[in-house]
């Protein structure tokens, strides 16, 4: 080999291990790189996932409005409520003739009865009123506690 030969050597090789640095630069610079963007990616899913998983099992009785009490399963139903399922659909219509819940004319000579009066009509019957309503499943207390509720609303 001449002179030439061996400098264009020299050259080749310094050429190739500057090729073989800067390779190994890339790489390193490629590979943190990629861990960066592995750990936020990561990152963003798990913050995703948990939420999406929080949201997907959350009991759906927790879906309250914020400052709403817990909904409690009630101990006992109100004259209100009573009064919804079972006395609604004549006396929030004045089917039958009944009397409407909140119509003082037609309550006030009613409630002028007295309780007693109407606690019997409501628990016994009268005239075109079912004795309590139709619902034999009602204890006295409870139909009492209705006339109460529609009492209060009606005068
Ligand atoms: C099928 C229809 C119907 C249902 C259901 C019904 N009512 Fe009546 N109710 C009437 C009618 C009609 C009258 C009027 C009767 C009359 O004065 O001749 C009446 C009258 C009454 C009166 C007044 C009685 C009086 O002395 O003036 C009360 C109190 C009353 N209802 C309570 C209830 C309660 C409590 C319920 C539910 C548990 C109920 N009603 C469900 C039809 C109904």
């Amino acid at each position: 080999m001449g002179d030439h030969d061996s400098e264009v050597w020299s050259t080749l090789t310094k050429f190739m291990l500057g090729l073989a640095v800067f390779a190994v630069v890339i790489f390193v610079v490629a590979g943190s790189m990629a861990a960066g963007n592995k750990e936020a990616a990561k990152k963003d899913n798990a913050a995703s996932n948990d939420k999406a998983i929080a949201e997907r099992i959350a009991p759906v009785a927790q879906v309250t409005v914020a400052g709403d009490k817990p909904a409690a399963a009630p101990t006992k139903k109100s004259g209100k409520d009573i009064y919804s399922s079972a006395c609604f659909a004549c006396h929030g219509t004045g089917a039958a003739g009944a009397p409407i819940l909140g119509d003082k004319a037609a309550w006030s000579a009613r409630i002028g009865q007295g309780t007693a009066t109407l606690y019997d009509h409501a628990i016994n019957g009268f005239n075109g009123m079912p004795a309590k309503g139709g619902r034999a499943d009602l204890s006295d207390d409870a139909i009492k506690s209705v006339v109460d509720y529609m009492v209060s609303q009606s005068k």
